[in-house]
């Protein structure tokens, strides 16, 4: 078992493991990835203020989100399909999150249903909505999250179109993967992967087939996804979704105070400052930069959470910094659970977890709360 100390060595098992359709699936941004790449380099680029002799024996990273206390202020994306980068991942990933005791994100378009989530934990985690034309299939969809006792409904605004990511296009990207000479020949080498698939059941779209009427072409998610999302979704809408959801609303692609305060205003308890982990408007900012003048314009009204580019705990503290209550990881888990399954998801936890900690402790810092934007580094003239 190789030894790893980073999120890039789960990267790099999980590309030897997972076929290669879904792993570009996951590691790719649309168009030129512009936006992709500028969410972690943005992250780079923040430099972290050294303090010492400070008694930093008793730290915490405990964290307060909507009202329940979580070990550390990180939660899972919703991810699609990551039951297809390991065979009945969304399980895996969801039970890892609750043994660590940090939420997880079911997406609509996972491979295990909500129902096969809830029976498989024991905690309630978060279900994430899109929209679709269908409103009766939506408002049965939700009422299937409020019955599977999810505890925040994460509805996703900036996906009722498709961003365009090449990869997806050329490898024909479809679930289950069509059996071409090329894929046969990549599945070959990924014989885990696919003695684990041949004994699950969970092999499409969970939360999809036999729900909705017009789920024939579900194969090629881009064209199901051209023809089910209803581009026509707007504030409005949200409106209709607080009819039929008594719970916790958290709004997802934010990247404009503008819009904050919309969402606000449309009765969001949080807001996720994201640009879909840059698989969606290549050319937009980096979330990371994106995050202050949001959290400068709806933070005392609202909790700011952001995603996009977490790779490490330092990139956790950093976005602390900026003001974020708590950030969202995706492909980070991701590799983890293209590479080993639950254990995978597990290590992604506690490697950023670890690093989260000790940072905070060489900043000088014992308790997450502590963090502001006085732990980061700044070159502007006139500074200490
Ligand atoms: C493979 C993949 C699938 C995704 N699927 C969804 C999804 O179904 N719903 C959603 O709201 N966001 C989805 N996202 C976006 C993530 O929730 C999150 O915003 C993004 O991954 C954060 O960036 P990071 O991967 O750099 O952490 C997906 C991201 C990836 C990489």
């Amino acid at each position: 078992m190789p030894i790893i100390t980073c999120i890039d060595d789960l990267q790099r098992l999980a590309k030897r493991r997972v076929p290669r359709m879904f792993y570009d699936y996951a590691d790719s941004g649309s168009w030129t990835e512009s936006t992709y790449r500028a969410n972690q380099d943005d992250f780079s680029a923040l430099k972290l203020r050294q303090r010492v002799m400070v008694d930093i024996s008793q730290r915490s990273l405990r964290s307060t989100l909507l009202g329940r206390s979580y070990r550390m202020p990180v939660a899972l994306a919703p991810i699609g399909l990551a039951g297809m980068q390991y065979p009945d991942g969304e399980i895996h990933a969801a039970r890892a999150a609750e043994t660590f005791g940090v939420p997880f994100t079911l997406s609509t378009m996972s491979i295990c249903s909500i129902e096969d989530v809830a029976a498989n934990t024991t905690q309630p985690f978060w279900f994430q909505l899109y929209m679709m034309r269908d409103r009766d299939y939506i408002a049965r969809l939700i009422k299937r999250a409020e019955a599977a006792r999810c505890s925040a409904l994460v509805l996703t605004a900036d996906l009722q179109i498709l961003g365009q990511r090449h990869k997806d296009v050329r490898n024909g990207l479809t679930v289950p993967p069509r059996l071409t000479l090329e894929n046969l020949i990549d599945l070959a080498t990924k014989w885990h992967w696919c003695l684990g698939m041949l004994r699950t059941r969970r092999r499409t779209f969970g939360n999809i087939a036999g729900h909705v009427k017009e789920a024939s072409n579900l194969d090629s998610l881009s064209a199901w996804t051209a023809a089910q999302f209803d581009p026509s979704l707007s504030w409005d809408d949200v409106a209709w979704i607080k009819a039929r959801w008594g719970g916790k609303l958290i709004i997802k692609g934010i990247m404009e105070p503008e819009d904050a305060g919309a969402a606000i205003d449309a009765g969001a308890d949080a807001i996720i400052v994201s640009n879909h982990g840059g698989r969606q408007l290549d050319g937009a900012p980096s979330s990371i930069r994106a995050l202050p003048a949001i959290v400068a314009a709806v933070g005392h009204r609202t909790e700011v959470y952001m995603d996009g580019g977490i790779r490490s705990g330092q990139d956790v503290l950093k976005a602390i910094a900026l003001g974020a209550k708590a950030v969202f990881i995706g492909r980070a888990f991701l590799y983890g659970l293209g590479a080993m399954g639950e254990k995978g998801v597990t290590t992604c936890l506690d490697l950023i977890h670890r690093e989260l900690d000790i940072t905070l402790a060489l900043c000088g810092l014992r308790n997450i709360r502590q963090v502001s934007e006085k732990v980061l580094w700044s070159e502007r003239p006139g500074d200490p």
